[in-house]
């Protein structure tokens, strides 16, 4: 079995790799992919094509069990906001193995997110001084 943990909500999806039905964002087990399934809020968008940077997560635990960092990957994530050891784009970083993973949701995206501000980069975010 496979085990992801979103920090800071710390909740946890327990999963078969094997059986995990792709829900056709980013790559295939990858924490975007997770999160669709199980209805948790991963900021995605690009839709998970790699092309923007607000699927960024921070792996905290469990570097082993995930796909290595790709070229694109790479270079798109050079392009993110609060860059650090462990950062990863949560739509192409994927799992390989079973295994536990612990990452965390930078605090610039989930707290404007859950301040009901919608995407910036979907185009439908609100001004605070309208809320
Ligand atoms: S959702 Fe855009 S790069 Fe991951």
């Amino acid at each position: 079995m496979a085990k992801v943990t979103f920090l800071p909500a710390n909740v946890t999806y327990e999963f078969d790799l094997e059986t995990l039905p792709y829900q056709e964002h980013g790559k295939p087990k990858s924490f975007l992919d997770i999160a669709q399934n199980n209805g948790f809020h991963l900021e995605h968008a690009c839709g998970g094509n790699c092309a923007c940077t607000t699927c960024h997560v921070v792996v905290k635990q469990g570097e082993e069990f995930l796909s290595e960092l790709e070229d694109d990957e790479a270079d798109k994530l050079d392009m993110a906001a609060d860059l650090q050891v462990g950062s990863r784009l949560g739509c192409q970083v994927h799992f390989v193995r079973d295994g536990e993973v612990v990452v965390e949701i930078p605090s610039w995206n989930r707290n404007y997110v859950s301040e009901g501000g919608g995407s910036m980069n979907l185009g439908d975010a609100i001004p605070v001084a309208k809320k």
